[in-house]
This record gives structure tokens, C-alpha cells and sequence, in this order.
């Protein structure tokens, strides 16, 4: 997921992905291009699990995903 992509790169995004992909939280929730999220919606759309969580994070946009759902 994009969250093991910054989880094993180290990249220096404290508090992202507080709950390790359980979707207990939405520190992962990450605004897509258009094109982007299109592509990824194709073949990986959002479950009810992950839109429920959605409705939660700040900013929430048309093209907003949780990260740790993003494969
Ligand atoms: Fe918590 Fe994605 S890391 S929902």
C-alpha cells in the first residue's frame, strides 16, 4: 500500500498511519490527482470500511483516498 511505501522509506511523515492500516484513524488520507484517482478507483475503489472513515478526515475532497488502502 502507499503506507508500506512511506512506512519502509522512512520518509519523515510523523503521526501518518497511526493505526497501521486497521482503518481505525485517518492520518493516511491523502488527496489524488484527478488521473491519479481514477486509475487507482478502477482497480482498487474505496470499500464502505474506508468511505466511513473518509467522511472523518479533514479536508476530504472528491479525489481523496486513505493511504494504507491504496495497493
Ligand atoms: Fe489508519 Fe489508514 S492508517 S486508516
Amino acid at each position: 500500500s502507499l503506507l508500506d511505501v512511506i512506512v519502509d522509506n522512512d520518509l519523515p511523515l510523523d503521526g501518518y498511519g497511526a493505526c497501521e492500516g486497521t482503518l481505525a484513524c485517518c492520518t493516511c488520507h491523502v488527496i489524488l490527482s484527478k488521473e491519479h484517482f481514477d486509475r487507482v478507483d478502477k482497480t482498487n475503489p474505496a470499500g464502505e470500511e474506508e468511505l466511513d472513515m473518509l467522511d472523518l478526515a479533514p479536508e476530504l475532497s472528491d479525489y481523496s483516498r486513505l493511504g494504507c488502502q491504496i495497493r
